[in-house]
């Protein structure tokens, strides 16, 4: 759970940055983030599928440190909105390492994609189609999302490959023909391949290999009924990462050559050729490079012992979602071996703001102790909010035992600023 660090008891380091030091210098809350574990996970999706383009779904945690990294890591990107694709545009991601995702793809969002150059754009409904038609002053490299009727086995609210759902056009009901005619109707739009993309905390490989065999099956009646090759095939990402010391592990090496098998058996079966495969993780590059380090405000004792820290469902709000789960360590000095269970809580003004239930903290801890949070890279700084009118933390990345604000923690007067009277 821990990105690469020595805990011993209360001394936590992660890539050398002792991190009690660190929120004593700079603050609570902190996310902070190990460049060197973000850039492992993109070297091991690139060695276990080297055929593969490996897209990080930034959605998962933008800012211009982390594209960079992956960026030089040689990963491409996938960006869902306008403001994910200016942050690209900011560090010269080259476009033809972009995709842009969305279901409902605003004016501004497809005119800026457009604008970006060779971008592949992944179209989500027939008004995207011709809007994007419409647009596209030379030919516009187009992707089609199909959900291809699979479940991830994954909480209701992630889950987005079954039928009848808002994400992209259904394989059962044929919908994703019609998505493919009405792309070739417009001569300015170029068909580069079919994505989809299952859910996100999905454990089980075999709905990713379900999802793979039926995407090429749609390749096969494309190629039988229109006379048309699909030349890039994008399974999307969703690789579940462990949040809780019990939980498995994603097994990618598993995945790799379960995909691989599954796409080349049914391509031969079929009579096609292998398509370029895509893969898009998100959370499983950056979730285990995060820690997030609190200090408690106040701790209740009663039936329940309350922790209350100084951040919450404002910096984290995964366990008021979807019913996240998350391990919980005090750290910064020494503390007795005898446990209690408490429920670490958060600031907002509601009793749903809670960070963990049930977790084991020493006996003794009280106000004024740092505790430290693992496994808080994604969408966590991508999700948090101002609820409250608090302002979000900073995220502060680590490397051979320096520290490097990447993006600073937001004043009053940020929070002001917008706010014209
Ligand atoms: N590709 C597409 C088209 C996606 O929509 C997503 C995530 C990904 C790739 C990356 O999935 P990942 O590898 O990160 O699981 N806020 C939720 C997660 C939402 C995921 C949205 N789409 C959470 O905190 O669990």
């Amino acid at each position: 759970l821990w990105p690469d660090s020595t805990t011993q008891d209360d001394d936590v380091r992660v890539a050398g940055v002792h991190l009690a030091s660190l929120a004593a210098t700079s603050g609570t809350p902190i996310n902070v983030l190990d460049e060197a574990t973000v850039r492992a996970r993109c070297r091991a999706y690139r060695e276990v599928l080297p055929e593969a383009e490996v897209a990080y779904a930034g959605k998962a945690l933008s800012c211009r440190a982390v594209l960079r990294w992956v960026a030089e890591e040689g990963l491409s990107l996938d960006v869902c909105s306008a403001g994910e694709l200016a942050v690209a545009r900011s560090v010269g991601f080259p476009a033809d390492r972009i995709l842009v995702h969305g279901n409902a793809k605003t004016p501004d969002d497809l005119k800026a994609a457009v604008a970006y150059g060779n971008v592949r754009i992944v179209v989500d409904s027939l008004d995207e189609i011709d809007q994007l038609a419409a647009l596209a002053q030379t030919r516009q490299r187009v992707m089609i999302r199909v959900t291809p009727g699979v479940d991830g086995h994954t909480h209701q609210a992630i889950t987005t490959g079954t039928d009848d759902q808002k994400f992209g056009f259904s394989l059962a009901s044929g919908a994703a023909e019609d998505a493919v005619r009405r792309v070739l109707t417009h001569p300015n739009l170029e068909l580069s391949g079919l994505h989809c993309h299952i859910g996100s905390q999905v454990r089980r490989v075999a709905s990713f290999e379900l999802a793979a065999r039926r995407m090429v099956g749609l390749i096969a009646r494309l190629r039988r009924d229109h006379g048309i090759t699909i030349g890039e095939l994008d399974l999307g990402g969703g690789f579940a990462v462990p949040y809780l010391p019990e939980d498995d592990g994603f097994d990618l090496v598993g995945y790799a050559h379960r995909l691989r098998v599954a796409v080349h058996y049914e391509c031969q079966a079929h009579g096609v050729p292998v398509p370029k495969l895509i893969i898009e993780p998100g959370r499983s590059i950056v979730a285990t490079a995060g820690v997030t380090v609190y200090r408690v405000v106040t701790v209740k004792r009663g039936a329940t012992t309350f922790v209350a820290v100084d951040g919450g469902m404002s910096d984290n709000p995964r366990p008021s979602l979807y019913g996240a789960r998350y391990s919980v360590r005090l750290i910064g000095r020494p503390s007795p071996a005898r446990r209690v269970l408490v429920t670490v809580v958060g600031r907002h003004c509601e009793a749903g703001d809670v960070l963990a239930t049930n977790v084991l903290l020493p006996a003794d801890v009280r106000a004024g102790d740092l505790l430290a949070v693992p496994c808080t890279g994604a969408y966590h700084h991508s999700l948090a909010s101002n609820y409250n009118q608090v302002c979000r933390p900073p995220l502060i990345g680590v490397h051979d035992g320096a520290a490097t604000v990447l993006v600073r923690g937001e004043t009053e007067e940020d929070l002001l600023r917008r706010d014209l009277g």
